[in-house]
Parts: structure tokens; C-alpha cells; sequence
């Protein structure tokens, strides 16, 4: 509990450090011109950082300028002392070759800073997709008391009397811009339109997913993520988790003692159920193995395969921020787990209380937007994860597999949950982009489009161009999608099944190095298998004998550095050497 008078922060042994009043005053004379007194920084109370990660680089993230003011009065009123500082900045939609590049990059810088600065606590604004996990991320490392503020989603995008939500739009816009129904002119005004204020993504892309995992895993207040950033409401909630954050640094209530594998299972199952962001796979593990919390592979599958669709919100539903808002957010999902006994109810939160606590009378107030457990959208809508001699884990996320897809491939007598298909192989997006018209590639219904070459190492970085959408002509002709399968992510989804994030990548000598356009796919999604069928002897020939598909030459210094430290999507892609560094402000830095 809250025990003021027992409680030395860490900042004191900058601050009040009565051996080296020499340094004390070093550290003191700039904060002192900038208007904070001597007397409150050596007053003992806490310094709250903090961690600010919008700047006109980061659109998504930009409402934090103006959210910081409510932060520092909650803290100021509360009895702390606000310091607030940048992060990297982190754009999904603009940063070249990918912004999965700058996760890793972010959490690296905001550790440096929660570590080697006088901060006991700090407030992590978040938004944009990777901003999330860089921040929780770090805060493990440090292990620091730390609350995530999400910025909240965008209005709901209308357009021509239609809800128009983030990406999705665009994606199905690209196919009739292909198709020839619609021109340029209309393209941009649809994505346009589905960008109508401040805020992260309107849908439950990655942006809403991982701010629904921050809440879900109980680093957020209750019912934080799904506000939209302009509403009132989103003001008072950056003034309380301002207030809430300096009451948590005088509990001591830090990550370790929030974060475990319980959960991290609870976040995994609220993405399942809504309909959640593929890259969520991703950064759960990359927050998980920082937090040095026992997240497997598989747990998708068997911890959460079987959950049913219950949000009905774009991209697997229809409807977009401001209805789920309405409807309850993530504390109404939360406790329809909790009724269908599929909620650990005992995990501890930044409240000081548990989820169960937290989500107690919180019933979702709009069952067309949140179904009820027994009553949902889709049965055994969950993530499957499979593997084969492609591949030793690719995940699917079957909430977006169409009616259309289930029926004509997944449901054929004897063969149920199995396809095959021709392999057409392309070396990442270039490629694609260069040939995916070729009629040579005789490209029909019956191919799975595969891209290579889109994986931590290949790319760098890892980028979202799984997500292929099949020739123009095929488009022409009625077939908007087709299958796909990469060692990339995927942004956005297809009605047709996408086997994402697939490791270890072709640039590590996966499988997919081996594959040629013309070998046959065959996906068994009840064995959790999928298998190129070319006989063992052919691939070791080629192994042997083909040259490795190309992969280009770092481009930055931090490319270089990446590559060599970064580990496989299946595993997070975080920075395999920074696993061994937990908790590190038990110790104070040296002096
Ligand atoms: Fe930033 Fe979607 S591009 S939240
Ligand atoms: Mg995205």
C-alpha cells in the first residue's frame, strides 16, 4: 500500500546524496533554471517520468502533446514530480524499409533513459502499433513502476454514407483501383476519410490490439484503450493514470509484479476473441521474454484457438472505435472470458486490485458490437499455429477466413480444414511488384502466393507485404483474393487464409529458400500442418546445390546492428542479447 513515509526513491541518490554534495549540485543546477527548486527535488517525493512518443513524426501518437498537460496535473496533485522526455519515434505507415525496425530501437534507447536518469516511475504514452510494446518492453527490463497511457483510436471514419476504418479501407480499395471501378481521385478520399481526427487506428488493427494487450495485462487503467483520443473522456483518463502512477511508485508496484504467464494468456485470449492484429503474436513473446515470462508458440493454439469471435469491429467485423468504446472496450470482453470461466480473475493490475476487480459490473452495455460468450460472431475464431517442412511456426489468424473460402476448400467431404495449392514464390516486395502480372506465372485460383525474403534478417526489420493481392486480371474476374504465406507480417487482412510471420525465415536458410514456383502446398489446418510436397531427396538437392535467394546489403548503421542480434518473429524478434538483462533498477547506476 501507499506508504509514504517509508519509501526511498531512486532519484535520491542523484538528488540527496550527502557524500558528494558536489555532484548533488551538478545534477541540480539545470532542472533548478528550468523552474523546479532544490527543495521538491530533494523533498523525497517521486520523479515520474514521462515517456513521450508524439512528435510530427509520429501522427498517431501526436494527441500526447496535448494529453502530457492532463498527466503532469494528476501527478502534481497526486504528490509527484513530472519530467517528460522523448522517445524514438516510431510511424508505422511512413518509416522506410519498416518501423519494426524502430521497436527494437526504442525500447533500446528507453531503457538507457529509465536507467541511467533520477526517474522512480513512469507513464508510457503509447499508440501507434510498436510504440506499446517498446515501452512495456523496457519498462520490464528496467523494472521501474511503469503505466501504459494509450492516446486513444481516431473518430470512426464515414465515406459516401459507409463506415471507412484504417487500412482496411485502403486494402479493399487497391483491389477495385486494380479492377478499374473507382479512380485515384476516390482512392485518396477514402483513406482520407478514415482518418477524421487525432488517434491512432480506428479498427482493431495492431495500434488497437496491443493497447487492448497493455489493458488486458493489466499495466493500463480499466477501460483506458478504447477511448477515442478526442473525447472528454480521454483527458480525465490521462489525468488519473497521472495520479495513479505516483501512488503506484510509492507501492513499488512494478512490472515484475504485475506481469506473469497468467496474464500474458489473458491478453492472448482478448485478442483471439477480438478479432485481434496477427502482430500481436509478435510482441506478446518480445514483451513476454523480456519480463522473463514463460509465453510458448503453441499457446495460441492450444491456450486460445477455441475462443469465439465476439467483437464485431473491422477488420473481422463491421463496426470501429467509437462503437466499441460505446459498447464497454476491453473490460467487457474481459468479463465475458471471466462469465465463460476463460479469465485468470487473479492477476494483479496497476490498480493495486485484480482483474477481476477491475472488470467487476463492467457487462458490455451494446450486444451488437460485443456478443455475448454463448452467442457470438463465430465459433473457433482463435489464431492456429502450424508447422512443417517449410517452416517450424507460421501462424493463421482464422477470424478473417471468408464464408466464401470455408466452403469451396475447407469444408469438401473427407477433406475437411484441408487445401493444396500451387506455390508461385516471390523474393520479397519488389519482386512481387515487378512480376505478380506476368502471365507467365499462370496464376488461377488455385495458387498460394508466397513471399520470402520479408523476415527480420531478409528484410530488415520485418515488414507487413505478406498481405499480396492477386493479379489484376484474376481481380477482374471476381477473385479478389488468394492465399498467402511469408516469413513477413501481414497488415490488413484477405478473406482468404495467410500464413504470417513465418520462422525461421528464408534469409536464416528457412524453408521457404528451397521453394519453387509450381511445388504444391498442402494445409492441414485440424494437424496444424503445412507441407511443400517435394520428396526429401529434391530438397536436399536443392539445398545443396541452388544458390540462397538474394539478400540486400544493410543500409544504416542500426540495420547492421539489428541483424546481427535481432532472433527469429516466432520468438518476438527482440534483441536476443538484452534477454539476459532484467530488472536492472535494483541497482542504481554507477556514479
Ligand atoms: Fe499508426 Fe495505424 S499507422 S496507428
Ligand atoms: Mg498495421
Amino acid at each position: 500500500m501507499d506508504n509514504r513515509a517509508g519509501r526511498r526513491f531512486r532519484s535520491r541518490e542523484w538528488f540527496a546524496d550527502p557524500q558528494r554534495s558536489d555532484m548533488t549540485a551538478l545534477y541540480l543546477e539545470r532542472f533548478m533554471n528550468y523552474g523546479l527548486t532544490p527543495e521538491e527535488l530533494r523533498s523525497g517525493r517521486p520523479i515520474i517520468g514521462i515517456a513521450q512518443t508524439g512528435s510530427d513524426l509520429s501522427p498517431c501518437n501526436r494527441i500526447h502533446l496535448d494529453l502530457a498537460r492532463r498527466v503532469r496535473d494528476g501527478i502534481r496533485d497526486a504528490g509527484g514530480i513530472p519530467m517528460e522526455f522523448p522517445v524514438h519515434p516510431i510511424f508505422e505507415n511512413c518509416r522506410r524499409p519498416t518501423a519494426a525496425l524502430d521497436r527494437n530501437l526504442a525500447y533500446l534507447g528507453l531503457v538507457e533513459i529509465l536507467y541511467g536518469y533520477p526517474i522512480d516511475a513512469v507513464v508510457l504514452t503509447t499508440g501507434c502499433d510498436k510504440t506499446t510494446p517498446a515501452g512495456i518492453m523496457a519498462a520490464s527490463t528496467v523494472d521501474i513502476p511503469a503505466i501504459v497511457l494509450s492516446g486513444g483510436p481516431m473518430l470512426d471514419g464515414w465515406h459516401a454514407g459507409e463506415l471507412v476504418g484504417s487500412g482496411t479501407v485502403i486494402w479493399r480499395s487497391r483491389r477495385q483501383l486494380a479492377a478499374g471501378e473507382i479512380d485515384e481521385e476516390e482512392f485518396l478520399q477514402r483513406a482520407c476519410s478514415s482518418a477524421p481526427s487525432a488517434g491512432h487506428c480506428n479498427t482493431m488493427g495492431t495500434a488497437s490490439t496491443m493497447n487492448a494487450v497493455a489493458e488486458a495485462l493489466g499495466l493500463s487503467l480499466p477501460g483506458c484503450a478504447a477511448i477515442p483520443a478526442p473525447y472528454r473522456e480521454r483527458g480525465q483518463m490521462a489525468y488519473e493514470t497521472g495520479r495513479r502512477i505516483v501512488g503506484m511508485a510509492f507501492e513499488d508496484l512494478r512490472p515484475s509484479r504485475i506481469l506473469t504467464r497468467e496474464s500474458f494468456l489473458n491478453a492472448l485470449s482478448v485478442v483471439s476473441c477480438a478479432g485481434g492484429s496477427s502482430n500481436a503474436q509478435v510482441h506478446l513473446m518480445a514483451m513476454a521474454r523480456h519480463a522473463g515470462v514463460d509465453l510458448r508458440p503453441e499457446d495460441w493454439t492450444e491456450q486460445a484457438y477455441d475462443l469465439p469471435l465476439l467483437l464485431d469491429m473491422q477488420p473481422a467485423g463491421r463496426f470501429l472505435g467509437e462503437r466499441f468504446f460505446r459498447a464497454g472496450g476491453v473490460p467487457a470482453l474481459m468479463w465475458e472470458l471471466q462469465q465463460a470461466g476463460r479469465l485468470h480473475g487473479e492477476c494483479a493490475s496497476v490498480t493495486g486490485r485484480s482483474v477481476a476487480e477491475n472488470i467487476q459490473g463492467r457487462e458490455a452495455t451494446d450486444r451488437e458490437v460485443i456478443r455475448p460468450f454463448n452467442a457470438p460472431l463465430m465459433e473457433k475464431a482463435g489464431f492456429l499455429v502450424l508447422s512443417g517442412n517449410l517452416f517450424d511456426f507460421g501462424i493463421l489468424k482464422t477470424s478473417v477466413i471468408s464464408q466464401r473460402f470455408r466452403e469451396r476448400y475447407l469444408s469438401r467431404p473427407g477433406h475437411e480444414g484441408v487445401f493444396e495449392a500451387r506455390a508461385v514464390v516471390f523474393d520479397g516486395a519488389d519482386d512481387y511488384h515487378a512480376r505478380i502480372n506476368d502471365p507467365a506465372l499462370e496464376i488461377d485460383e488455385g495458387c498460394i502466393l508466397v513471399m520470402r525474403g520479408a523476415g527480420p534478417i531478409g528484410w530488415p526489420g520485418s515488414a507487413e507485404v505478406v498481405n499480396m493481392q492477386p493479379p489484376d486480371a484474376l481481380i477482374q474476374r471476381g477473385i479478389q483474393t488468394l492465399p498467402t504465406l511469408g516469413d513477413g507480417r501481414q497488415s490488413g487482412t484477405a478473406d482468404s487464409p495467410s500464413i504470417l510471420n513465418v520462422s525461421p525465415e528464408s534469409a536464416v536458410g528457412g524453408g521457404l529458400s528451397w521453394l519453387q514456383t509450381g511445388d504444391r502446398i498442402r494445409i492441414d489446418l485440424n494437424a496444424g500442418r503445412c507441407d511443400a510436397l517435394v520428396p526429401a531427396e529434391e530438397i536436399a538437392r536443392r539445398q545443396r546445390e541452388l544458390p540462397p535467394p538474394p539478400v540486400p546489403a544493410s543500409q544504416s548503421p542500426w540495420e547492421e546492428i539489428y541483424r546481427s542480434h535481432t532472433g527469429q518473429l516466432a520468438d518476438g524478434a527482440t534483441l536476443e542479447m538484452a534477454l539476459k538483462y532484467r530488472r536492472i533498477a535494483e541497482r542504481t547506476p554507477r556514479h
